[in-house]
């Protein structure tokens, strides 16, 4: 079964009249359709199964006896065979498939590994769980049992089997919008056989409303340039959120710049598309609020420093993932109930070149009354970042405050994309973050942000300079005169945005880094 694609279509210009978001624009409206789930295969937990489908799947704690309620003594021995000579012994991530088990109805029996359940890490479950989609997907099943009944505890048995779940999500979605026929998405009829249905459906609950989250991200991040420009990406952005207990706010251009926020305002003035300002505030309590800035450039060209190397210019419609993950992490929170505060704020803006762009050397003032020296128009990202910062502070006095963004090159070339890099001087705010970062594996590495590097931001006609060396950390640094007092960290997500194929809980393209950490840094109360 394949979801309708466009759940509604909403002309933007025919909803706000205060103002006309697209000012400059050719055409005279946005339209976006944003999809409500891509969560495809229908699960449902039981008790007990009728009957057992296609597929029956035992999860495996290592070194169990395998022998289900209702099995014959040969089924059970075949079973054992069959993992003696496999050599299959549960551990986590393990996989086995016998294909007509003995005296079973099923077509086959894939056995999968959780080691010890009381400690089995999160992410290798989830990335079990995504081995199964892949392996449920090539096979066709349609109705697939999962047996969780050797997980005797109930606490690890409902956590466990949520998690191998989540992982079958995760590696579910597909970015299909464009595709005029596109393939039929998962949609196995998955029952879970659980030993607590209503602590299981809790799990599962939390555990869905986070892919919800990332699956937002990776779809925004995924948007080519042309389809997810600022007015676009906040459109899509406040329709994700309409049935939710959170408020949107989107500046278009001209408050934007009545703000002050010219740095913001000057990177996407030589575009049609022109910069907004994406705001979304879920108030689960009446803590100080937790800031998440997100960088979002909806297309990163370089401006008239332009990329010379078509390939990476190419990819450049995924500079918007710091928004995305921002937005999808307030999405994730808000249909959680998390008992948390926490507002996004998203600087969007086209990075590109026209009579009308800004120059090599040009200066900007950014709300805080700082001003920027544009020594390349290829860092345009802490440019929109430090108005954004400025902004969150300024609104929201936030007791503690996180960016995110596709920010530098150097990052990629220093430590890779396995790790997103942090920069922060407050201890406790980087050791909250990193433990965030260990639960859910979206793994970070701590680069320094020290005042030796001051000289690299340091103008001759402005206050700082968006250039300097070494990249990583003068980016770091000059976020850093836009927070004030308020704790920061930083995070440099690029090349964590995409994957050039299938890879664990990540279909290839867009991630959704950041939306998994985050969500989890924010529920750990830092700071509180
Ligand atoms: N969006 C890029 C950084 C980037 C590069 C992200 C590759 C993902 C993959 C950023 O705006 C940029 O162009 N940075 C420049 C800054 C330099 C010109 C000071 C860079 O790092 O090369
Ligand atoms: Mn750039
Ligand atoms: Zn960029």
């Amino acid at each position: 079964m394949h979801l309708p694609k466009s759940i509604k279509t909403i002309t933007l210009a025919a909803m706000l009249g205060l103002f006309n978001p697209l000012m400059g624009c050719a055409s005279a409206h946005v339209e976006a359709n944003f999809v409500e789930s891509y969560l495809s295969t229908q699960t449902q937990l039981v008790t007990n199964f009728n009957e057992l489908g296609d597929t029956l799947v035992v999860v495996v704690p290592e070194g169990a006896q395998v022998k289900l309620a209702g099995w014959s003594n040969d089924t059970a021995n075949h079973v054992q065979r069959v993992m003696d000579i496999a050599k299959f012994e549960g551990k986590v991530g393990q996989t086995h498939t016998i294909v007509a088990p003995l005296g079973l109805t099923v077509d086959r029996l894939i056995l999968v590994g959780v080691g010890n359940p009381a400690d089995a890490a999160r992410h290798k479950v989830e990335e079990a769980g995504a081995s199964l989609a892949a392996m449920f997907n090539s096979l066709s099943a349609e109705t697939v049992s999962i047996d969780g009944s050797l997980i005797e505890n109930s606490n690890d048995n409902s956590r466990i089997l949520a998690q191998l779940s989540h992982g079958i999500d995760l590696r579910n979605y597909r970015f299909d919008r464009f595709k005029s026929d596109p393939a039929p998405r998962p949609s196995q009829n998955m029952r879970f056989l659980v030993s607590d249905r209503s602590q299981a459906s809790k799990e599962f609950a939390d555990y869905r409303a986070l892919a919800e989250g990332v699956f937002l991200a990776r779809e925004l991040t995924n948007l080519p340039g042309s389809n997810g420009y600022p007015a676009a990406f906040a459109e899509y952005a406040r329709q994700a959120f309409e049935s939710l207990d959170v408020e949107v706010t989107i500046l278009g251009p001209e408050e934007v710049k009545a703000m002050g926020m010219g740095a913001l305002y000057g990177v996407s003035q030589g575009s049609q598309h022109q910069a907004h300002l994406l705001v979304a505030h879920y108030k689960g309590n009446n803590d100080q609020p937790i800031a998440l800035v997100g960088k979002g450039i909806t297309f990163d060209t370089g401006g008239y420093n332009i990329k010379t190397d078509s390939s990476s210019m190419r990819r450049m419609h995924t500079d918007k993932a710091g928004a995305a993950a921002v937005i999808g992490s307030v999405l994730t929170l808000a249909s959680q109930k998390a008992d948390v505060n926490v507002v996004a704020v998203a600087p969007l803006a086209h990075n590109m070149v026209s009579d009308k762009a800004q120059l090599p050397g040009d200066v900007v003032t950014t709300g805080s009354g700082l001003t920027i020296e544009v020594g390349h128009t290829d860092a345009e990202g802490r440019l929109v970042l430090s108005d954004g910062l400025w902004y969150a502070r300024e609104h929201f006095q936030p007791r503690v405050m996180a960016d995110i963004a596709t920010l530098t090159g150097a990052k990629i070339r220093a430590i890779g994309n396995d790790f997103s890099a942090v920069f922060s001087d407050h201890e406790e705010v980087y050791e909250s973050l990193r433990a965030a970062a260990e639960a859910t594996n979206e793994r970070v590495w701590r680069l320094p942000l020290d005042p030796v590097f001051e000289s690299a931001i340091e103008s001759r006609i402005a206050d700082v300079i968006n250039t300097g060396s070494p990249g990583a950390s003068a980016g770091a640094m000059l976020l850093q005169r836009f927070v004030g007092d308020t704790p920061w960290i930083h995070i440099d997500m690029a090349g964590n945005a995409l994957v050039g194929s299938d890879k664990g809980i990540h279909p290839r393209g867009s991630t959704g880094y950041g939306v998994r950490m985050l969500t989890e840094w924010a529920k750990s109360n830092p700071l509180k």
